[in-house]
């Protein structure tokens, strides 16, 4: 029965587990979220997901603790931005409890993809929401899906804890400042592929966007926030209307300044970049990726060494993984154990 999963060397990329759990809001009320099998979904060619964009998503991680548990970091915090996202979209949003519970059944139905605990791994659970009604005017959905799928997945980048090279884009812009970048909506991940893939062919790992108003200020990544580190132990994050609130920047902000750092939040200009000594994205899917170096045009800023991360970075890294698998006491209250079931499907 169990699959076979070379779990020590997972990278980041989907895998279908065979079933997934599912939510209806129709007639004013949410159904119960249930486990569906496949990874199929039948939905009217006029849904307003498909032709106005009513899509947003999340994504968390589950993991199997030092103890044998199976926790998930943070679900509420995921379950409030959901509803932030579908706020600014005009959608409905799952109450946070059958979001949490929809989890938790995902994990339940799936103990088998949950990696052991010492391979490094996790299972990534992504919850998303359309709108469903068939709708051909400009206008919102009456009715919505709620859907989270997951999957077992190893390090987002090859080499983990690895320095990467940035470009800073200046061509494109990923979110406008009263538009909807402060939230996870689809669209927003559309606006950046381009961008991201000519990056990669220029042998770029990452893409830095700049406050699309001026282009003087530092956003974030394509999928994670900008942390700025300086010699004075300060921890430097952007205030930006366009940025999304990530739960692990949130996180590690609370880690950095019990560990004394002082931890900042304001506008960072470009201008400021190179008084930071180190500089990292940070998200779900990689936690910490450090950042060797931005390019911008003809300049290249560069931090730290290019084949190792850097000291603060690195303890953040793995003070956050010592909560995240148990090794550590979780102080914060950020660890939602999940029922051990065995796979109920
Ligand atoms: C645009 C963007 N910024 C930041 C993040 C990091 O957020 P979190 O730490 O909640 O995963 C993500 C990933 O969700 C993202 O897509």
């Amino acid at each position: 029965m169990n699959p076979q999963i070379d779990w020590k060397n997972l990278g980041f990329e989907y895998l279908d587990t065979g079933c997934h759990i599912r939510a209806d809001f129709s007639a004013g009320k949410w159904s119960e979220p249930r486990v569906c099998s496949g990874n199929q979904l039948t939905i009217p060619i006029a849904a307003t997901c498909l032709h106005y964009g009513q899509a947003c998503f999340e994504g968390l991680k589950v993991f199997r603790r030092a103890d044998g548990t199976t926790a998930c970091f943070r679900p509420q915090a995921n379950a409030d931005r959901l509803a932030s996202s579908a706020r600014r979209l005009c959608m409905m949003a799952p109450p946070a409890d059958i979001f949490v519970e929809a989890v938790a059944k995902l994990v339940q139905a799936n103990q088998r993809y949950i990696p052991p605990f010492g391979a490094g791994a996790s299972f990534y659970v992504r919850p998303l929401l359309i709108g469903t009604s068939p709708i051909i005017g400009v206008h919102e959905s009456d009715d919505y899906i709620f859907i989270v799928l997951g999957m077992p997945v190893g390090p987002y980048y090859k080499n983990g804890l690895f320095p990467v090279r940035g470009l800073v884009q200046e061509h494109y812009d990923r979110a406008a400042p009263n538009g909807v970048g402060h939230v996870k909506a689809a669209g927003n991940y559309a606006a950046a592929l381009i961008g991201d893939k000519e990056a990669r062919a220029r042998g770029f790992d990452v893409s830095l966007y700049l406050d699309s108003a001026t282009h003087e200020f530092v956003d974030e990544f394509t999928t994670s926030n900008f942390i700025g580190i300086t010699r004075d132990r300060r921890y430097v994050t952007p205030d930006s209307t366009s940025v999304l609130p990530s739960v692990t920047n949130n996180s590690l902000q609370r880690i950095a300044a019990d560990l004394g750092f002082t931890v900042e939040r304001r506008p960072v200009r470009w201008d400021e970049l190179a008084t930071f000594s180190e500089i990292g994205a940070c998200g779900t899917a990689a936690v910490i990726t450090p950042v060797y170096s931005l390019t911008r045009g003809s300049e290249t800023l560069t931090f730290g060494d290019d084949n190792a991360a850097g000291p603060v970075l690195t303890s953040l890294y793995e003070e956050i993984q010592a909560i995240q698998y148990g090794k550590k006491e979780d102080r914060y209250g950020w660890i939602h154990l999940l029922d051990e079931v065995s796979d109920v499907r």
